[in-house]
């Protein structure tokens, strides 16, 4: 094992196959089971397309109308679990309380260790129905307001507004979220993932799989840039000190938030789509100056940098816009992930092997232990 054979971060290195989701770094195009996602955005649901990542085919109106019965009658959580995230610290990180609300779910499904394809469909689809809630729930108790229970007539965004804000907001609004979700829902071998699978090979339950995702998701290297993206916006303030902002950050060093990606090195596929909906939302709110700043930032940073934004870059202000607290966003991450993440536990299941790499050593030579010790 040569320096030459180590490739850090597995960057560019090809590991399995998978037939979930392809993305084409020269073409910076991102399909999901074969269709291109920008597609998808503009004519399904959410719930749509959890269908086709776990199914594979999009589904007719008679397999979407139980699809979606399925998901509304899962919603509600016991009230142990509810008991369980109200006695949490308050000021905890959100995604702790999510990573603590999936092993709790584990630990009560009496099939939490039975494999195959039939029981962790059922896992991945409860664990879909009850993120909302979990999250929802967690939002509330950080503004010392009571739950509200799950809907089972409201479609799966307008729920979580419901659960969330007590009220739905305009379609725009929802439809926004919705787009948001779909864009989120899955992205190949990206670190999450990879860490659902790594988990899944040494043929490890879902829960504890997903929990593991959890904990990788949560890194502002990962899923945690959306949230850091609204920091760093709040922080910049106005359109006109973006550039001594950006001046000091590279400066010190500092990575930006929300630009750049190991795959995409000319610009995230999923961007322009996201952008699009992110501008509906400053129109129905009217939040021109944030326009403006995220629009001077990014003109500065590209302009010296080269480096695009990345999903997680118009996805924060746009979370923002509809009334989600910063720290929910990586949270609401992983309720349009969880999709993803087990559709690839089912995929790795399905063709498993353990993963588990080499390593170059380059610590101290073999040695033996003085005699006079002890
Ligand atoms: C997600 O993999 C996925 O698919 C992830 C994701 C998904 O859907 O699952 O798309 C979601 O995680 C998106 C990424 C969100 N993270 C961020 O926005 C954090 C900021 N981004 C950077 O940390 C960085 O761009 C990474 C981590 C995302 C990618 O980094 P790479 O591929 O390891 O590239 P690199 O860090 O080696 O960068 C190469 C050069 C470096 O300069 P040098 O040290 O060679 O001089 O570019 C620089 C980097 O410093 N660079 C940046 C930068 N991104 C790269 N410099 C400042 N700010 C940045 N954002």
């Amino acid at each position: 094992m040569t320096e030459t054979d180590i490739k850090k971060g597995l960057a560019g290195v090809v590991v399995d196959t998978t037939a979930v989701s392809k993305v084409v770094q020269e073409t910076n195009s991102l399909t999901y089971r074969g269709y291109p996602v920008q597609e998808l955005a503009a004519n399904c649901s959410f719930e749509e397309v959890a269908y086709l990542i776990w199914n594979g085919e999009l589904p007719s109106a008679a397999q979407l109308e139980e699809f979606t019965a399925r998901e509304r009658s899962q919603r509600a959580v016991d009230d142990k679990l509810v008991d369980l995230i109200l006695g949490l610290p308050k000021d905890c990180h959100p995604m702790h309380v999510v990573q603590t609300a999936v092993a709790y779910l584990g630990s009560v499904d009496p099939e939490a260790d039975v494999e195959g394809e039939e029981a962790n469909r059922a896992k991945a689809e409860r664990l879909y129905a009850q993120l909302p809630t979990i999250v929802a729930i967690d939002h509330r108790r950080r503004h010392g307001l009571d739950p509200v229970a799950p809907t089972t007539d409201l479609p799966y965004a307008a729920n979580f507004f419901k659960m969330v804000f007590d009220e739905v907001p305009a379609d725009e609004v929802v439809r926004c979220f919705d787009i948001s979700m779909i864009l989120y829902a899955e992205h190949s071998f990206n670190a999450s993932t990879f860490t659902a699978r790594v988990i899944t090979s040494t043929t490890s339950d879902l829960y504890s799989a997903v929990a593991g995702a959890v904990g990788a998701l949560k890194g502002p290297l990962h899923g945690g840039a959306n949230e850091a993206v609204m920091a760093m916006l709040e922080e910049v303030g106005t359109a006109d000190k973006a550039e001594a902002w950006i001046d000091n950050a590279l400066a010190n060093k500092q990575k930006i938030m929300g630009f750049g990606h190991r795959v995409y090195k000319n610009g995230d596929s999923r961007v322009p789509t996201m952008r699009a909906a992110f501008e509906d939302m400053v129109k129905v709110k009217g939040a021109d100056e944030l326009l403006a700043l995220y629009n001077a930032f990014e003109e500065d940073f590209v302009g010296r940098k080269g480096i695009y934004p990345n999903l997680d870059y118009p996805s924060g202000p746009a979370y923002h816009l509809m009334g989600f607290d910063t720290e929910q966003f990586t949270p609401i991450f992983v309720m349009s992930r969880i999709t993803g993440w087990t559709a690839h536990i089912m995929e790795q299941q399905a063709s498993n092997a353990l993963i588990r790499p080499l390593s170059a050593y380059d610590g101290e030579e073999q040695r033996e232990v003085p005699a006079d010790r002890g």
